[in-house]
């Protein structure tokens, strides 16, 4: 078989990132352009502004991500990009530049989901999980448990019922004053906090089920620093705990629910390193191998996008007409397996 060539477009948030996955050789290039300068005055980002910044980030970056790979844009074979869930007016920008690019290059597109995308990202890397497995997706917009059979074959176990376990992160920075956005940076400091000056409820832990709830421990976050200003980095630290070991816990209960022996952990909270350190005790305990993708590819990048799309252009998927479309709002358990 002739190489395969899939060019990866994400464009849903704040991150412009493009992908080039390749049949033989597999990830041959990727780049990415972060808007955090852009947003950080405004404290979150502000939907037109990314718009507006993708558009201008999304040509010039596949140049330099062919020429990094050291091909030709008719070195192509198919275009992945992601389609949903995001941000209307930057999901349209990946979305008509992949659309076109397909249209006058003559090859197939295909929109990707961006969970699916965080959810393959550790296929990226040398040591592989194996199907079936747990997922635990992990980002400024999602928190869910996943049953993951195969490709597209995705049973939600469990959810947040309101913000996503990095909202809380990043909400809980802001009011600590640590700036947008606030999750690393809350990461950090905890890291010079004390465990157990502060103790944080762990929200719903003692309630049957899978679900999450997270707006809780920010409220409560807010309280404890309004009594006590002076101890930023012990309340960061009580926050990062409760989160952590509350992510763990519903981790372990599926576990045992559904009794895989393999967990996947991503998006963006997935590069928090004491969420890796409870799971990675939790993972031994159970006799369960756990897989994160690498650092760079916890947060949104273009590479996890080529990658999924890539699995099903070779399979023959592809978006049948030349409309652009794109999705929002789209559930996993709606995708087609391969
Ligand atoms: O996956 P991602 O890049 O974007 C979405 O799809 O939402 O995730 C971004 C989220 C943000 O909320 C950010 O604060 C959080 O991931 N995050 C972290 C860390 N790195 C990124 N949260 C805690 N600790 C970290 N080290
Ligand atoms: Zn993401």
């Amino acid at each position: 078989m002739t190489n395969f060539i899939t060019l990866g477009i994400e464009s849903s948030c704040d991150e412009t990132g493009i992908g080039l996955y390749s049949q033989q050789d597999g990830l041959i290039a990727h780049r990415l352009f972060s808007q955090v300068e852009i947003h950080k005055e405004y404290g979150g980002v502000v939907p037109e502004l990314a718009s507006r910044d993708h558009i201008q980030r999304v040509m010039p970056l596949i140049k330099a991500a062919l020429k990094d790979g050291k091909i030709k844009l008719t070195d192509i074979n198919a275009i992945a990009y992601t389609v949903g869930p995001g941000l209307a007016g930057a999901l349209l920008v990946g979305s008509a530049v992949a659309k076109s690019l397909s249209w006058s290059l003559k090859i197939p597109a295909l929109g990707v989901h961006h969970m699916e995308g965080h959810l393959l990202a550790p296929l990226l890397e040398y040591k592989q999980p194996k199907f079936p497995f747990v997922a635990l997706l992990v980002s400024g917009g999602h928190t869910m448990l996943v049953d993951v059979k195969a490709i597209g074959q995705y049973k939600i176990l469990g959810e947040s019922l309101d913000d996503a376990v990095g909202e809380a992160f990043d909400k809980t920075a802001k009011i600590l004053g640590l700036g947008y956005p606030g999750g690393p940076a809350l990461a950090i400091l905890a890291e010079q906090g004390t465990e157990g000056v502060f103790k944080f409820p762990r929200p719903m832990i003692d309630r049957p089920g899978l679900d999450f709830s997270f707006s809780g421990l920010k409220t409560f976050a807010r309280n404890t620093f309004f009594k006590h200003q002076e101890q930023k980095a012990d309340i960061a630290k009580a926050f990062e705990v409760a989160a952590t070991q509350t992510l763990m816990i519903k981790c372990r209960r599926a576990l045992k629910k559904i009794r895989y022996k393999t967990l996947v952990v991503a998006g963006g909270v997935s590069a928090n390193k004491a969420l890796r350190n409870e799971l990675d005790i939790m993972g031994r305990k159970l006799n369960v191998k756990i897989f994160y993708p690498r650092q760079d590819f916890c947060t949104d990048n273009g590479a996890m996008i080529a990658l999924a799309g890539h699995l099903r252009l070779v399979k023959g998927q592809e978006s049948k007409n030349n409309k652009i479309v794109i999705k929002p709002r789209w559930s996993l358990e709606e995708l087609q397996t391969i």
